[in-house]
């Protein structure tokens, strides 16, 4: 398999796009005409080769591109990565998670020699080579979490598990939907989902922590979670949002196909065999609705979704104000026919 890695931006021109094979693998997250939260979780195994669901961690044509704008944002903004004293062990734990899946599954990639405690990794797309002693910080530029996950596409959440709940104490976070890692650092399970709505009432967030709670080494977890974005940005974080929440007023009919993103979350869950953290990974994928269309079905159900939302969900997801623009724009692809239950 060779990727070719797209040389592109995620803030001022834009200039962000996907292939028609990454359109392919886009994991368009709808089942069925509508929509609803639910306890969405199923194994993590891999299936259908080229899917996103294939390996550990998705590599794509973004990833260089990707790790680029994480840099940016981390030199502009450091609390974007953030860990507590005791998670230490558990960014070690990461690492070498992170670090044998991908020499494991990306061989022409990536490579990991061990030789006891000495460490060799060679990450070819960004051309790093480091040889550093596990578990020893100071043979690392960066504590363990941050070097490798300024490596790897997605946020990363690490959850320290105690007093039968998940607490946030580690992450870095700068490819968000508007959710501040700086906020919630500390908090538990319940704290951070507290602006969710509807989820509460309807014991989601209870039946979801009990399943989390339980996550066992070697059998990761995983979910899909969508929102809507103007322009294709990674990076909408309250701390910016001055930046970026301006940009939906900007949205006209004209300009819908291009400006107008859906953005998929696919979230993981790994339990960590030192610390027993929890991690969880959450990787954006970005997709413009003239690139969604495409494909007939994905754009004839979409507009349905998105035409039925409950209120509250547009509204919380932030797009509430352009509803009625993105259902008319999407109607043209809305035949009216009968679809069928699967994606
Ligand atoms: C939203 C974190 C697991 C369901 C959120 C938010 C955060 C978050 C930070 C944004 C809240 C805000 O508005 O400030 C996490 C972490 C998890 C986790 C760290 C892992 C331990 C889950 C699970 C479920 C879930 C397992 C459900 C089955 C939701 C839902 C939303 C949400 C429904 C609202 C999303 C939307 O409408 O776009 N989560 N979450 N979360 N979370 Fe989680």
């Amino acid at each position: 398999m060779t990727i070719v890695f797209r040389e592109e931006t995620f803030h001022d021109d834009f200039t962000f796009r996907n292939s028609p094979e990454a359109v392919k693998r886009f994991p368009f997250p709808f089942p069925e005409d509508s929509y609803m939260y639910s306890v969405n979780l199923e194994p993590h195994k891999s299936y259908r080769p080229g899917s996103v669901y294939e390996r550990t961690f998705d590599v794509d044509e973004h990833y260089v591109s990707e790790m680029r704008d994480r840099a940016r944002v981390l030199a502009e903004d450091p609390l974007r990565c953030q860990s507590l004293p005791h998670m230490t062990l558990a960014g070690w734990d990461l690492l070498e998670l992170i670090m044998t899946s991908k020499a494991e599954e990306y061989p022409e990639l990536f490579e990991l020699h061990r030789d006891g405690a000495r460490w060799h990794w060679i990450n070819r797309p960004l051309g790093i080579e480091q040889k550093f002693t596990f578990l020893d910080e100071t043979t690392l530029p960066y504590g363990p979490m941050e070097y490798i996950t300024r490596q790897t596409q997605g946020d990363f959440a690490v959850l320290d598990q105690r007093d039968d709940n998940l607490w946030m104490d580690a992450g870095m976070v700068t490819t968000q939907a508007d959710w501040s890692l700086d906020f919630d650092i500390g908090m538990n399970f319940f704290e951070w989902h507290a602006p969710v709505p509807k989820a509460h009432e309807m014991g989601i967030f209870q039946r979801a922590l009990k399943f989390l709670l339980n996550v066992q080494q070697g059998a990761p977890a995983r979910r899909l979670n969508w929102t809507m974005t103007v322009n294709p940005l990674l990076d909408t974080s309250p701390e910016n949002y001055h930046k970026w929440g301006v940009m939906k007023k900007d949205l006209t009919l004209e300009d819908m196909g291009q400006m107008m993103h859906l953005r998929v979350e696919l979230q993981t869950f790994f339990r960590l065999p030192r610390s027993n953290a929890l991690v969880f990974p959450i990787r954006c994928y970005l997709i413009k609705l003239d690139e969604l269309v495409t494909v007939p079905k994905w754009a004839r159900r979409f507009h349905r979704v998105i035409r039925d939302l409950p209120a509250e969900l547009a509204t919380y997801k932030g797009f509430i104000s352009n509803r009625p623009k993105i259902v008319e724009w999407l109607s043209k692809y809305d035949d009216g026919a009968l679809t069928s239950p699967g994606i």
